[in-house]
């Protein structure tokens, strides 16, 4: 029987088709995500990793894990938290799951574009505070979303599936990725709303900073449920506090789970904590598409969500 770690428990479904198929390690915590030297003590010896976006998968942790070790097998669709060129020189496939969060992913994009142009975080705040309050024409106003413009950055699956919902709500959309589109600068400075979606790549990694803030109109909304570098976070709050912009929506951070302060501090920024995927239905489904990835590469057949090139006879 192969030796698994699950470095967090996942949906009933999902933890139930490892049962009888491997020798299953269940990180249960506290803390609620395995530390770093709980996780290379618990992968050695390990011949897969089913691994969560907070898990650093590296050099030190493939040393620790050992030679027998054949999949990393990670529970999402984005695997920046895995140093992949070192699992392939190694010879360690590494799977993700794409696809079966594109729908929910997109669906998270669209409740935080409304929530910032319509300031649902902030009015949700005002009521809890017990606030005095009459209905007024000046009160709490956003903006419309009907004839403006979205602006999708990064393109693939989710990016379109975000641009598909724009044409229920009226609004003309471009786009901006490495293969084509606008240019990144013309959609910055005609965007109403801007929704990213690109991979985090040393490439991307402050894709918006300061110079973007002071390029996109005064009324724009960003919203990012990507991944959290992707955005200097001092420079949005400072953005968002000088009206530099009008408002964010947030799902993912830079210092994942601590959220820069200086947005705290703020009323036009709207944050959840990294909910893309948390719906039943896709989280079922990215559970049981990380555990067929894992048996598959333990099988030494070809993982349906491999994405690096390992020899699987190696
Ligand atoms: C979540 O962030 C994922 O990449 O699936
Ligand atoms: C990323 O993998 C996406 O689906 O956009």
């Amino acid at each position: 029987m192969f030796d698994v770690l699950v470095t967090r428990v996942m949906v009933d479904e999902a933890m139930r088709a490892l049962d009888g198929r491997c020798e299953v390690d269940v990180y249960t915590g506290p803390p609620e995500a395995i530390p770093y030297d709980e996780f290379r003590a618990r992968a050695q010896g390990k011949h897969g990793l089913l691994t969560m976006v907070s898990d650093r998968v590296d050099a030190g942790l493939l040393d620790a894990a050992g030679p027998q070790l054949r999949i990393v097998a990670n529970h999402a669709v984005g695997y920046d938290n895995i140093d992949v060129d070192e699992c392939t020189r190694r010879g360690v496939m590494v799977a993700n799951t794409p696809d079966v969060l594109t729908e929910a992913t997109a669906d998270l994009a669209w409740a935080l574009i409304l929530a910032a142009v319509r300031r649902i975080g902030e009015g949700d705040r005002f009521l809890r505070a017990k606030t005095p309050w009459i209905w007024g024409p000046r009160m709490m106003l956003g903006y419309d979303l009907y004839g403006k413009t979205l602006g999708i950055v990064g393109y693939g699956r989710i990016g379109q599936a975000t641009a598909r919902r724009a044409a229920g709500f009226g609004m003309r959309v471009i786009h901006h990725s490495r293969s084509g589109g606008h240019s990144f600068d013309d959609l910055v400075a005609q965007a109403d709303v801007i929704s990213v979606h690109a991979p985090l790549t040393p490439e991307t990694r402050h894709l918006f900073s300061t110079k973007v803030f002071q390029r996109m109109k005064p009324t724009a909304v960003l919203v990012n449920t990507a991944r959290g570098p992707l955005v200097d976070e001092v420079a949005l709050a400072e953005a968002l506090r000088g009206g530099e912009i009008f408002a964010a929506g947030l799902d993912v951070f830079e210092r994942e789970p601590l959220v820069e302060a200086a947005l705290l501090a703020l009323e036009n920024v709207t944050i959840v904590p990294h909910l893309g995927s948390a719906t039943v239905e896709t989280r079922t489904a990215m559970g049981l598409f990380a555990v067929e990835n894992l048996l598959s590469g333990l099988h030494g057949e070809r993982p349906r969500g491999l994405v690096n090139d390992v020899n699987e006879a190696r």
